[in-house]
Order: C-alpha cells, then structure tokens, then sequence
C-alpha cells in the first residue's frame, strides 16, 4: 500500500528547515505520497518551490486557520488535516476498491525513524505505536496485553478514551473511506482531545492494531524546535540580496 502522510505546515523562519528535514526522510521511504497543507490563505512560493525541488510525489493544498481559532490553548491544524482528508477521499472516490493505502499525520517538526513506516504499512484498519518525548513523559504509549490494547501508560490527562498523539496512529484507506464523515472538529474539542475525537469516529479500543513490538519501540518522537531569535535582525531590508531561508 501506498503511504499517506498529511502535514499540515504554516509560515514561520523555521518552516523551511523543517520541511527539509521532514522531505530528507520521506524520500527514502518507498510509495509514500506527501499531503502538504498550507495554514495559508494561498499557496506560498516557499513551499511551492520547496514542494517542486522535493524530489517525491506531492500534492500541495492551502486552507487557512479562521483567526478566531489562532490562539494559544486551542487544537492547531483542524482545518488543514480535514482538507488532507477531503482530498484523499475525493481522489479516491471513483476508483473500485480495494484501494490499498495507509493514513499517517505528520506533523512537520517530529522526528521518524524509516522503522516506522515499515510498521504502519501492514495496518488492517487503525494501527497504534508509542511517541516518544510527549505528555510531560519520556513517552507515552498503548499498554498491550495477548496483542490488545488495554490501557495507555501517559503522563497526561489519563482520562482521554484515545491517550494518544497524532503522530502514534495510523489509518486505512479503506477506513477513511468507509467513514466519510470522520474528520476533526473545532467545536468541542478541548486541547489534546483531537485524537480521540478523530479515532472514536472510526474505531474502538480493542480493534486498534499494536505496532512496533506490541508498543514496546518508540519510532517516532514529538520533537518541537525552539523559537529563533531574531533580535538583531534589522528592521528594513539591508542585505544586497534577497535570500529565502
Ligand atoms: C501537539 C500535537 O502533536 C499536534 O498533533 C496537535 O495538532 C497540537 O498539539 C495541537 O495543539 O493541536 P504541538 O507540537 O504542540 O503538537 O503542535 P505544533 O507542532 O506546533 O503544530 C502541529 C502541526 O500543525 C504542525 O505540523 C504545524 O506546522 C501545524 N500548525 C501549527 C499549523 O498548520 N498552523 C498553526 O497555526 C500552528
Ligand atoms: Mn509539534
């Protein structure tokens, strides 16, 4: 099956280095196919000429966030990660199944390790892994007895039905396709609620699929890159060229 690896990505001096880093991986994983979704309210050239050099199938979307959902505290990339799924169904919609593919969401400052894409290609229907750096923790993950998931070992509000990240969760085409009405919502969804309202709406618990080792690996980890200071940047334009960074 081909991989889906939505990203949701917005502007900021730091975004282009991300996204290096996040394309210097996927290009070495083989049939994956890149969903990169602008929180613009169109297309940048940055990204579209990153998107043109990135030397791996691409589709290049734009939604941008309502500037009453910018603020600190809320869900980030609601809107993104819903036109990455609009797409994905659009795209498949006249096609007969089976249409084997596999969802992952990707967020573009994570860090993962080729291991994990090996793991999430075998997904059946919605596959679970543990993160590692998140939740106030060293990781978080799926607790896994006989190959079930029976609880989640976090840091962090014990009480979701899902204790889980975005990037610990993998989907099937086939389930996205068969659910056509899950996406994230904005309207009750209290931070780090995302996730398990997503997954609610295409699974249970105990059907999750336990990956890497029965979530005994972390391959993937919620890295967040530190704001740059730019203190002495000058206030007008000084250099004799213009340079994108
Ligand atoms: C955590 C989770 O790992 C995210 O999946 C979740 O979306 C987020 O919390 C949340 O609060 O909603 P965190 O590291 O705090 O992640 O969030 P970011 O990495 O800053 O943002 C997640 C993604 O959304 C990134 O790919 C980022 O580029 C994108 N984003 C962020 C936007 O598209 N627009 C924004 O205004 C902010
Ligand atoms: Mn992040």
């Amino acid at each position: 099956p081909t991989i889906y690896a939505i990203t949701p990505t917005y502007s900021r001096p730091v975004q282009k280095a991300e996204l290096t880093r996040l394309a210097n991986t996927f290009r070495q994983v083989s049939r994956l196919h890149w969903i990169l979704v602008e929180d613009a309210a169109a297309r940048s050239e940055l990204v579209t000429r990153f998107v043109a050099g990135a030397g791996l199938p691409c589709t290049h979307l734009h939604v941008p966030t309502p500037r009453r959902y910018k603020r600190p505290g809320l869900p980030r990339a609601t809107e993104q990660r819903n036109a990455g799924l609009a797409w994905l169904r659009q795209r498949h919609q006249h096609l007969p199944p089976p249409q084997p593919g596999v969802l992952f969401f990707a967020d573009d400052d994570n860090t993962y390790s080729l291991e994990l894409f090996q793991e999430m290609r075998t997904t059946r229907k919605v596959s679970v892994w543990p993160v590692g750096l998140v939740g106030g923790r060293r990781y978080e993950r799926p607790v896994v007895e006989n190959g079930k998931v029976v609880g989640w070992y976090t840091g962090w509000r014990a009480d979701r039905p899902f204790a889980i990240d975005m990037a610990g969760f993998a989907v099937s085409l086939q389930v996205i396709l068969s659910h056509p009405k899950a996406v994230f919502k904005r309207r009750g969804s209290q931070p780090g609620m995302q996730e398990s309202d997503f997954l609610k709406q295409i699974t249970t618990v105990e059907e999750l699929e336990p990956k890497a080792n029965n979530c005994t690996k972390v391959l993937v980890w919620h890295t967040r890159t530190e704001k740059v200071n730019l203190a002495n940047e000058p206030k007008y334009h000084l250099d004799t060229v213009n340079i994108e960074v």
